[in-house]
């Protein structure tokens, strides 16, 4: 059974041990959805003043909702449109502190003031998706926040990477 460890330090402390826990959910496992669902729920019940966390996923043509927590989401985004989108296409972080200032923002919780989307690659460069992550506060998301969640994805996408089927 997974026992929630409360997170202590500063930020790059607290995304350290972060990185400890997901690796131990992550280990021996490559199931895309799997791996997942268990790092949305463990960062969802981890950090504070989350109101979504979750993946998108490419289908070869647009992104597709995946494991998530929180409020029912859109389901699918075409690349390029949103912060989803715009993640996915251009390959950057996308870090919005105010999504009111974003132009196309597509409003799925209308708690969501904030939102840090982070495209996901396989090892051969291919599109995964994306890892998202709303916030009801505006400018929730600092660079701390950027780094320590950018390096759970390069866990998400190493461990899916050395699937069978990668
Ligand atoms: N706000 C996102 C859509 C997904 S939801 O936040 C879960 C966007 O603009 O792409």
């Amino acid at each position: 059974m997974f026992a929630a460890t409360t997170l202590t330090g500063n930020k790059p402390e607290q995304y350290a041990q972060l990185a400890d826990q997901a690796r131990g959910l992550l280990h021996g496992e490559h199931d895309r959805v799997a791996n997942a669902a268990n790092l949305a729920a463990l960062v969802f019940n981890s950090l504070p003043d989350l109101n979504w966390v979750g993946f998108y996923f490419f289908d070869g043509n647009e992104l597709v909702v995946g494991p998530f927590q929180g409020l029912p989401a859109c389901v699918r985004i075409p690349l390029g449109k949103g912060v989803c989108g715009t993640a996915a296409r251009t390959g950057q972080t996308q870090r919005i502190e105010d999504v009111d200032a974003f132009p196309g923002h597509i409003a799925c919780d209308a708690a969501s003031r904030s939102e840090l989307v982070i495209p996901l690659f396989a090892g051969d460069g291919s599109l995964v998706g994306v890892f998202d992550l709303d916030s009801p506060l505006r400018g929730r998301f600092d660079v701390d926040d950027q780094a320590g969640l950018e390096a759970l994805a390069r866990l998400y996408t190493d461990a899916i990477d050395r699937g069978p089927h990668a």
